[in-house]
């Protein structure tokens, strides 16, 4: 029986990955259907307003973030107890950079849509008064739930780091 910790804490990983591609792609697609994409044009995307943070904001993080970066650190989790026999340095920043990664990914997205969306809506109906009391939420929302995104980058940095020390300093003095 190997010592070494289960690897199914993975498992939700590659489960949230496909679930954050399949949300993108969706987008991808209805971003695409000629009057959204004439009413998305008609409100800066991809250049700047309401309409870049619908196209390309969300649309590249939730790819880019939920699809393929939550993809790379369950392989890299993996791949390091798999090379180097040695288990990962911490199972609980396994699972902190999950749920730090997926609850900032699901605010980016979801604040990037309702604010370009409600904001978009404002600017068509030529009321920019409505728009920037709106936008004034904007800042500090985004500010929160990026950072929230970040953590769950910054604790998957520093389990790998401290992993590696731990297997390279293994193999220099085993
Ligand atoms: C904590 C993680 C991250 C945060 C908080 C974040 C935040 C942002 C913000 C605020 C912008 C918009 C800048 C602007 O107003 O134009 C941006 C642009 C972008 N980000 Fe990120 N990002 C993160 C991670 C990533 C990662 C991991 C990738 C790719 C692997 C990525 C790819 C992009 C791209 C391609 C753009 C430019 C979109 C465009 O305007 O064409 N981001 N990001």
């Amino acid at each position: 029986m190997s010592s070494l910790p289960d690897q199914r804490i993975l498992l939700k990983y590659l489960v949230a990955s496909p679930l954050f591609f399949f949300i993108g792609t969706v987008h991808g697609v209805i971003q695409i259907l000629p009057p959204v994409r004439a009413w998305l044009d008609s409100i800066g995307s991809p250049y700047g307003g309401p309409g870049h943070m619908i196209d390309p904001l969300a649309h590249a993080h939730i790819n880019v973030v939920g699809g393929v970066v939550l993809l790379c650190m369950a392989v890299t989790y993996y791949l390091f107890q798999a090379i180097s026999g040695k288990p990962v340095y911490s199972q609980r920043m396994v699972n902190h950079s999950f749920w730090w990664t997926v609850v900032g990914i699901t605010g980016f997205y979801s604040t990037l849509l309702y604010f370009g969306i409600r904001e978009g809506q404002y600017l068509l109906l030529d009321n920019s008064l409505a728009a920037d009391q709106l936008h004034a939420y904007y800042g500090p929302i985004i500010a929160t739930v990026s950072t929230i995104m970040g953590v769950g980058f910054w604790v998957f940095f520093t389990n790998v780091f401290l992993t590696a020390k731990a297997v390279f300093s293994q193999q220099h003095d085993p």
